[in-house]
C-alpha cells in the first residue's frame, strides 16, 4: 500500500513537471545585440537573459561590437541555425533590407528591440519594441525650457551614434522644443557615440570652445553614459555640474541616479532596459497561435529630476535588476 502511494506520488510529480514543461515556451531566439557601449545596453543584455529564463526560452546573444557588418553576419548565422525568432537591436537605421528579406524567406520572424529601422523596411519585421525616442527629446527639452524660464540659455548637445534612429529622434524632439523658445539656442552639437569616454572628450572640447565653460548654460546628452563623461569633464575644468551648467539626458542608469542624488546632474528621461519581455510574449503568441502583434509595442518614458524624493529607492531597485 505504502509502495503504491509512493509510486502514485512520483507519477503525480512527473506529470506536474511535464505540464510545467508544456507551459514553458521552449523557443530558441537569436539576439543580435549592438555591443556594450553604455550601462543601459549592458542592462538590456542582462534583462534579456533573465526574461528568457523566466519564460523557459533559450536566447543566443551575439555581441556586434557596435558594427552593422557583425550584426548582419550574426543574423545570417541565426538563419542558418533555424532559430524560432530573431531579436535585432539595429545599430543604425539603414542597410537591413537584404538580410531581413533572407530572414523573411526563411520564415523566421524578426523583432526589433530599442531602435528602429528605415520605414521602408516595415514589412520585413514582425514588430518593434521601442520607446518613443522623439518624445524623450521633447520631454528633455520641455524640462529645460521650464527650468530656465525666460533666461537666455546656450545649450551644447552630445549626440548618440550617427545613423541610429534614437539619436536622430532624440535630436528632433529636443530641437523642436528649442525652436519654440527664442531665449534658447543650441550652439554646438557633436556625436559621442553613446559612450562615456567620447562624451567626456566632446564636453572637454565644448568647454574649451566656450570660454572655459562660462558660455554654456546647459548640456543635453542623448544618453546618461555620455553625460557622466561630460560631468567628469566639467569637474576637471573646475566647474560645478548641475549648478554652473544644467544637465539633461536619457536612460536613467544607476550612475545617473547617484549623480542626481549628489546634485551633479539635474534630469534624466527613463528608458526601460526590458525590451525583450514584451518581445518574448509577442513571439510566443505568434508562433503558437499565429497572433500578429501591433507593428509597434511602445515602452513608456518617465522623467526623473534631482528634486525627486524617490531617487534612492529607484536606484536600489535598479541595482537589484542587475544593472
Ligand atoms: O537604443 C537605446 C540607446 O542605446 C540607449 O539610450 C543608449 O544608452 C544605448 O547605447
Amino acid at each position: 500500500m505504502k509502495q503504491r502511494s509512493t509510486m502514485l506520488a512520483a507519477l503525480v510529480a512527473a506529470s506536474a513537471m511535464a505540464a510545467g514543461a508544456a507551459h514553458a515556451n521552449g523557443l530558441v531566439v537569436g539576439f543580435s545585440q549592438i555591443g556594450s557601449e553604455s550601462g543601459w545596453r549592458a542592462a538590456e543584455t542582462t534583462v534579456t537573459r533573465q526574461d528568457a529564463k523566466k519564460n523557459g526560452d533559450t536566447v543566443k546573444i551575439a555581441d556586434a561590437q557596435q558594427k552593422q557588418e557583425n550584426q548582419i553576419k550574426a543574423l545570417r548565422s541565426f538563419i542558418a541555425q533555424g532559430v524560432d525568432g530573431i531579436f535585432l537591436a539595429p545599430v543604425v537605421a539603414t542597410g537591413w533590407t537584404q538580410v531581413l528579406t533572407e530572414a523573411k524567406d526563411a520564415k523566421i520572424p524578426v523583432i526589433l528591440l530599442d531602435r528602429d529601422i528605415d520605414p521602408s523596411g516595415k514589412s520585413l519585421y514582425l514588430t518593434a519594441v521601442t520607446s518613443d525616442s522623439t518624445h524623450e527629446g521633447t520631454v528633455a527639452g520641455e524640462w529645460l525650457a521650464k527650468t530656465v524660464g525666460s533666461k537666455p540659455c546656450n545649450i551644447v548637445e552630445i549626440e548618440g551614434t550617427v545613423g541610429a534612429s534614437v539619436a536622430a529622434n532624440r535630436k528632433k524632439g529636443f530641437d523642436d522644443v528649442v525652436a519654440q523658445h527664442s531665449n534658447m539656442k543650441i550652439s554646438r552639437s557633436e556625436t559621442g557615440d553613446f559612450t562615456r569616454s567620447q562624451g567626456k572628450q566632446v564636453m572637454e572640447s565644448f568647454i574649451k570652445a566656450e570660454n572655459g565653460g562660462k558660455g554654456i548654460c546647459a548640456v543635453y546628452a542623448h544618453n546618461d553614459d555620455m553625460m557622466i563623461g561630460a560631468i567628469q569633464a566639467m569637474k576637471e575644468a573646475g566647474l560645478k555640474p548641475g549648478t554652473d551648467i544644467l544637465t539633461v539626458s536619457v536612460d536613467s542608469v544607476p550612475d545617473m541616479f547617484k549623480a542626481l542624488m549628489a546634485h551633479e546632474a539635474n534630469a534624466t528621461v527613463e528608458l526601460t532596459p526590458d525590451m525583450a519581455g514584451p518581445a518574448f510574449v509577442a513571439l510566443a503568441a505568434y508562433k503558437s497561435k499565429g497572433t500578429v502583434p501591433p507593428k509597434w509595442i511602445e515602452t513608456k518614458s518617465v522623467l526623473h529630476t534631482s528634486a525627486d524624493s524617490d531617487l534612492q529607492q529607484i536606484y536600489d531597485q535598479k541595482k537589484d535588476l542587475g544593472y
